[in-house]
Formats: structure tokens, C-alpha cells, sequence
């Protein structure tokens, strides 16, 4: 059972680092933000009213982002762990999820910060695009499909950028981050579960050192 928090400011590579971890641990990635942009895009009630706040770049609020993890953590797919990408976001949103958890008996069991230098953050960012197809992630610069145009894992032709993107929002999210998420660290470093990864070294150096910060799960 591995239960993860996958810890950074936007473009930092938590969504990168979650499909390969999820991919060698085969347990799923709960990704907030996906999950709300596919409601978003099915424009269906909760996506109507997170759209604004999203594209906005602010945090949605608490209570749906709660009931949110809260659903999906009791799918059946989640029994042998999961990696939450981009949740928690703010203190009371750890402290549902203790709450959730321990009414379950279980924990998290690590919690990886990946710490980024904020100047290499917008130029990530920016540059960003995923295949509309399979959702695999790619990079103007530094990571650019084999083929220009054609997605290397599915062949899918089409891709698509987010609409919080935009520097302007960057900053935005960056802020958020400062102000309601980077609290966490201090909270999770109490309690003995966090680990800090250079999250500037390269995607498959940042991926050796995540895969060791996991490996001593429950060494303590
Ligand atoms: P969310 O989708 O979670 O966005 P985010 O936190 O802003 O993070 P990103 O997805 O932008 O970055 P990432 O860390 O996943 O980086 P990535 O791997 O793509 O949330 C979006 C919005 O939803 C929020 O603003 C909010 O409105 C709402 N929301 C979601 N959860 C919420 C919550 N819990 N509470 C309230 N609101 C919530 O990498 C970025 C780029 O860099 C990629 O192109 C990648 O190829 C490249 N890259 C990655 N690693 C490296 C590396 N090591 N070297 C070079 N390039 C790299
Ligand atoms: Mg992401
Ligand atoms: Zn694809």
C-alpha cells in the first residue's frame, strides 16, 4: 500500500512525475486539476462553476475539492494506493484528508516536495502542451514529440494548451501556491512524512530520486 502527495508550485512536474510513478507503481494518479478540467469540458454543473475560478488561476473552494477526493479515494482502483497530484492545496484541505484517511485506518505514507527555482516556473509553463487523444504532456523546449505534430504515444495529431497557461495567470497561481499551499510543508514535516526532491534536475533524475524517497517508505 503506497499512499502519496505529490507537494509543488505550479510546473514544478508533479503531473509528470505522477503518470511515471503511477505507471511503475500501478496505482492511479488523482490529478485535482484534470479532474476539474474534465468537468469543465463536459460543462457539466461543477464544471460551470469552477470555470471562472479556474481559468482565473485562483483555488477552487475547499468543500468541493474535499468531496471530490473524497469519491474518488473509495474507487476500487485506489485499494492498493494512489499519488494525489495537486490535493491537498491549503490546510483544511490536509486536514479533511487526515480526517478521511484515518476514518478509513489508513495514512499517507509520504508526502514529495518538489522544489523548483519560481524564475524556470513561467517558461515552463508556457510552453506546455498535452495530446488531446491520451493526455501525454509535452514541451515547446524540453520535451518535444519525436515526430513534430504526432503524439509518440498514441499517434494522435491534435493537441491542446490550458487556458490558465498564460504568464499572467502563472503569477497568479504562483501567489496561491505561496500563500495557501506552502503551509503544508511545515504541517507534513511534523509528522515525519516529508521527503524533498531537487525538482530542477532532469525529468528522469527527478524520477530516481522520487522512486528512492518512496523505497524508504516505512524504513521511517
Ligand atoms: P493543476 O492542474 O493542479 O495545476 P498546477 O498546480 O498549477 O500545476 P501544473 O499542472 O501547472 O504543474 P505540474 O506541477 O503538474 O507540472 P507539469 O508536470 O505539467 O490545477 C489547476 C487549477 O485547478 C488550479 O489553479 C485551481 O484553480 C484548480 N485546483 C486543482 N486542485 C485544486 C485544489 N486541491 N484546491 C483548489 N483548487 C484546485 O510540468 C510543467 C512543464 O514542465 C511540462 O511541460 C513538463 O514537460 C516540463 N517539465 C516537467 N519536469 C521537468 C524537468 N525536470 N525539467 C524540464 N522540464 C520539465
Ligand atoms: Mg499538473
Ligand atoms: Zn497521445
Amino acid at each position: 500500500m503506497t499512499r502519496l502527495i505529490l507537494l509543488g508550485p505550479p510546473g514544478a512536474g508533479k503531473g509528470t512525475q505522477a503518470k511515471r510513478l503511477s505507471a511503475s507503481l500501478g496505482i492511479p494518479q488523482l490529478s485535482t486539476g484534470d479532474m476539474l478540467r474534465a468537468e469543465v469540458k463536459a460543462s457539466s454543473a461543477l464544471g460551470l462553476k469552477v470555470k471562472a475560478v479556474m481559468d482565473a488561476g485562483k483555488l477552487v473552494s475547499d468543500d468541493i475539492l474535499i468531496d471530490l477526493i473524497a469519491h474518488r479515494i473509495d474507487q476500487p482502483d485506489c485499494r492498493k494506493g494512489f499519488i494525489l497530484d495537486g490535493f491537498p492545496r491549503s490546510l483544511p484541505q490536509a486536514e479533511a484528508l487526515d480526517r478521511m484517511l484515518g476514518e478509513r485506518k489508513a495514512k499517507i505514507d509520504r508526502v514529495i516536495e518538489l522544489k523548483v527555482d519560481v524564475e524556470a516556473l513561467v517558461e515552463r509553463i508556457v510552453g506546455r502542451f498535452t495530446c488531446t487523444k491520451c493526455g501525454a504532456g509535452y514541451h515547446d523546449k524540453f520535451h518535444r514529440p519525436k515526430k513534430d505534430g504526432v503524439c509518440d504515444q498514441c499517434g494522435g495529431t491534435e493537441f491542446a494548451r490550458r487556458a490558465d497557461d498564460k504568464e499572467e495567470k502563472v503569477r497568479t497561481r504562483l501567489d496561491a501556491y505561496t500563500a495557501e499551499t506552502a503551509p503544508l510543508l511545515p504541517y507534513y514535516k511534523g509528522r515525519g512524512v516529508l521527503a524533498t526532491v531537487d525538482g530542477m534536475a532532469s525529468m528522469d533524475a527527478v524520477t530516481r530520486q522520487m522512486s528512492q524517497a518512496i523505497g524508504t517508505v516505512g524504513v521511517a
